[in-house]
C-alpha cells in the first residue's frame, strides 16, 4: 500500500515477529544499519515492546551495555554515545507540541546522531517527512506484529532484514529486488 506523507511517498510493510529474540534481530539490524540523522519512530500500547526495540537498536549502534537504555518518559530525551549518537526521546508525557519546540527537540533531528522517538504519533505534525515508522501491535503472545511505513531509500536498505521476516506487501508477500 502507498500512501503520501507529507511530500513524500512511503510503502507500508507488515512483519511478524515469532518472539523476543526476532525483534532484538530487528532492532539490532536498524542499528547497524542508521547513518547520521536518521529517525526512527516507534508507536503502539504501553508493552508493546517499543523500549525493548529502542535498547537492541542501541546495540546495534553500539551504546555500550553500561549505558543503561530505558524509557525516557521523565526526561523526555536521554543521550547516548554509540557509533554515532543516539537521542532516544519518550512523547508519552508530553504536554503538547510546544513543549517540543520550546525544548529545543527539533534541532537534534538535523544533528549527525540517530534520534529514536517513543509515542511519535504524540508530535507527528512536527516529524521530518524523511523518516522510518513503526507501529508495533502486542499479541496474547511473545509475537508481536509491525505496521512500518518507510522511503524507498529505506526499503532499499532494509531488504535483507525484510527477507528474513517475509514481509507483507498490501496482500502478498512482497517481493523484494536484489541490490
Ligand atoms: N517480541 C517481543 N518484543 C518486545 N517485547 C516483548 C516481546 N515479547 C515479550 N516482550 C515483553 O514486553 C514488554 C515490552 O515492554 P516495553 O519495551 O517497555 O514496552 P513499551 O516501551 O512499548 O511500553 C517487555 O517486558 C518485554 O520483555
Ligand atoms: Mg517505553
Amino acid at each position: 500500500m502507498r500512501s503520501v506523507w507529507g511530500q513524500i511517498e512511503m510503502d507500508t510493510f507488515r512483519i511478524q515477529l515469532k518472539n523476543h529474540s526476532d525483534t532484538e534481530e530487528l532492532g539490532r539490524f536498524l542499528g547497524k544499519t542508521a547513518g547520521p540523522g536518521d529517525i526512527i519512530c516507534l508507536d503502539g500500547d504501553l508493552g508493546a515492546g517499543k523500549t525493548t526495540l529502542s535498547q537492541a537498536i542501541a546495540r546495534g549502534l553500539e551504546v555500550p551495555e553500561n549505558s543503561y537504555v530505558t524509557s525516557p518518559s521523565f526526561a523526555i530525551l536521554h543521550e547516548h554515545e554509540g557509533r554515532i549518537p543516539l537521542y532516544h526521546m519518550d512523547f508519552y508525557r508530553l504536554q503538547g507540541i510546544d513543549e517540543v519546540l520550546d525544548l529545543g527537540l527539533e534541532e537534534y533531528f538535523d544533528l549527525s546522531g540517530l534520534t529514536v522517538i517513543e509515542w511519535s504519533k504524540r508530535a507527528i505534525e512536527i516529524l521530518p517527512d524523511e523518516r522510518l515508522s513503526l507501529e508495533i501491535l502486542r499479541n496474547d503472545d511473545e509475537s508481536r506484529t509491525i505496521i512500518i511505513q518507510a522511503t524507498d531509500l529505506f526499503c532499499k536498505k532494509a531488504s535483507a532484514i525484510f527477507k528474513k521476516f517475509h514481509v507483507h506487501h498490501n496482500q502478498g508477500t512482497f517481493a523484494l529486488t536484489q541490490e
